[in-house]
């Protein structure tokens, strides 16, 4: 199941994805987080805190400037770029796919 969480800057997205995650993670359900916001601040919300998620902002950072390749898969993604957060949730922060071959990325 991948759920989508959308909306307005102070909506919601970030407490409604953290509660989802966390819940489903608990659920013993596996669990992948990913952050695609331009203010990526869901590791916070997660249990993190601030200094692993900013770590994980820099990780996107570096793939932005092209001093870290893309993932290749989900696997590989959430090797070089995941981190495990409270409840067993993984949590990456993520940038866009700029030329998404077809399918669903
Ligand atoms: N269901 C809710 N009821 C009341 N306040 C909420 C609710 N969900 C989020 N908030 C509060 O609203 C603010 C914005 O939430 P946030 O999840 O950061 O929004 P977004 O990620 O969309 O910018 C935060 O202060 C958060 O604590
Ligand atoms: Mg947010």
């Amino acid at each position: 199941m991948k759920i989508a969480v959308v909306g307005k800057g102070g909506s919601g997205k970030t407490t409604t994805s953290a509660v989802l995650a966390r819940t489903f993670a608990r659920q013993g359900r596996a669990t992948l987080a990913l952050d695609c916001d331009t203010n990526p601040n869901l590791g916070i919300s997660l249990g993190l805190g601030e200094e692993v998620t900013e770590s994980l902002i820099a990780l996107r950072d570096a793939v932005d400037t092209g001093e870290q390749e893309h993932a290749s898969s989900a696997d590989d993604l959430v090797r070089r770029f995941g981190v495990e957060a409270p409840d067993g949730v993984h949590l990456a922060v993520v940038s866009a796919i700029q030329n998404p071959e077809p399918g669903c990325p």
